[in-house]
């Protein structure tokens, strides 16, 4: 029987924007036991992966959570030594990194945590981030994406630079490796010129696993060439319907099994033993949520400044066609198909990042969950917790157990690697030209 794949959106404080401010949240900090906590629940619930995202850039916004983060793979290395069967997943941008450097440190992370790491391939979207790099402006939308397939190709040619078989240590005849078995790269393209081999031998999973989280026609092209899973923002089944065929279709356009390409929405669930218990936590949250804090939100996530303007009327003229982030046009078109207002706005979208929110009792959550997935809108979801850590103990004491006893989910890890937990074959060594 198939099986839903379940992962965690990691965010310290909760992904609720308030979250961080409620009494129960973690008190947020940079103190490694809370991330190792989160991640050991994550196991009791035997998710397949965790997830952390990354931006190279921060903003003087005080209200903000996430403007303070811990380099993904440092943080993911340290979690890999106190977990045993999790799934690691970061993000690292092709926008202002090296193929070399990141094929590298994905394989580092795959040889250390036993075949458990996963890339989420980015682009990037802020300007900020370019400012850190000796940039005056981000790179055109088309242009990052075609820099990102050249740098996919390239990092994936580097994780095939040796052979399963290339590493002998055979201390009688003297070989430590067999070089027959080691191909050069030797790649010269538009953008990267990239000789090899890496300097670590095929890692566990040959390749980590491949996510991508673009939902633009470029984006959705990245994903679906390469990616493994694919994360997005659907609200509504129909949508979610329209996007999982989509991604499936394109990933057999270009020669893969639909079943490769899983897609994950993500959702921000709000659990309780009853809906009225979700619904007063919900609401509690929501109390929390500062007018000032919501309106520089929206103006970040819209790219327009908003201050100033009458919380409780419409949002101004946007023109969507300049907004490059598929997660900010589906909040534009929201606010415009429901006639909501910018405190409307950022309560009912923002707040989730524009993610799904599922707001009730345990068997309400995976009745949903249940529901996408037998009709062909999700392979699995992206568990985004309202608030750390009670919403995700909360998910998994309680929707985890739902679901298991349904048949839905597993019982028990089978597999050491991630791949294994996503039914992912393993790409087999092609490597390149000698
Ligand atoms: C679940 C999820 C996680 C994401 N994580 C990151 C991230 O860590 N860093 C980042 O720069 N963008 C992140 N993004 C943004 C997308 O990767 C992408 O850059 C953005 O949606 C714009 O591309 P698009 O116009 O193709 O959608 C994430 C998006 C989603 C839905």
């Amino acid at each position: 029987m198939r099986q839903m794949k379940l992962g965690l959106f990691l965010a310290p404080g909760g992904h609720h924007m308030a979250a961080w401010r409620h009494p129960d949240a973690y008190p947020y900090g940079f103190s490694i036991n809370a991330y190792i906590s989160v991640a050991q629940i994550c196991e009791r619930g035997c998710f397949d992966m965790l997830f952390v995202a990354d931006v190279f850039s921060t903003t003087r916004e005080g209200g903000r959570q996430d403007s303070f983060r811990f380099e993904p793979m440092t943080l993911l290395s340290a979690l890999a030594m106190t977990t045993k069967h999790i799934g690691l997943v970061a993000t690292a941008t092709t926008s202002f990194n090296e193929p070399y450097n990141v094929a590298r440190k994905f394989s580092s992370l795959d040889h250390l945590s036993g075949g458990r790491a996963g890339w989420n391939i980015v682009t990037s979207s802020s300007t900020l981030e370019a400012y850190n790099f000796g940039r005056e402006d981000h790179r055109e939308l088309s242009d990052r994406y075609r820099r990102a397939h050249e740098f996919v190709e390239i990092v994936r040619g580097l994780w095939d630079s040796w052979e399963d078989d290339a590493l002998l240590i055979d201390k009688e005849s003297g070989f430590f490796f067999d070089a027959s078995k080691m191909h050069m790269l030797n790649h010269d393209g538009p953008q990267f010129s990239v000789r090899g081999p890496l300097t670590l031998p095929r890692s566990p999973q040959g390749h980590p696993v491949l996510v991508q989280a673009g939902s633009s026609e470029d984006g959705k092209n990245l994903a679906s060439q390469f990616a493994e899973v694919i994360f997005t923002i659907q609200r509504e089944l129909p949508a979610a319907q329209a996007f999982y065929a989509d991604i499936k279709r394109r990933a057999v356009s270009f020669g893969r099994e639909p079943e490769t390409a899983l897609v994950m929405p993500g959702v921000m669930p709000v659990v309780g033993r009853t809906r009225q218990e979700a619904l007063n936590k919900y609401e509690q949250l929501q109390a929390l949520i500062h007018p000032d804090a919501g309106v520089k939100g929206l103006s970040r996530t819209l790219g327009i400044d908003l201050s100033g303007v009458d919380v409780d009327g419409p949002l101004p003229p946007i023109d969507v066609a300049k907004l490059s982030q598929s997660r900010a046009v589906g909040m534009v078109e929201t606010a415009r198909r429901d006639n909501l207002t910018v405190r409307q706005v950022y309560e009912r979208l923002l707040v989730s990042k524009g993610h799904r929110q599922l707001i009730g009792s345990f068997t309400d959550v995976a009745d949903s969950l249940q529901e996408w997935f037998e009709a062909s809108g999700a392979d699995g979801f992206n568990v985004m917790p309202a608030m750390m850590p009670t919403g995700l103990s909360d998910f998994v004491d309680l929707v985890v157990p739902e679901l298991q006893r349904r048949g839905l989910f597993r019982k028990s890890y089978t597999g050491s690697m991630l791949r294994d937990h996503l039914g992912l074959p393993k790409p087999s060594a092609i490597g390149g030209a000698c």
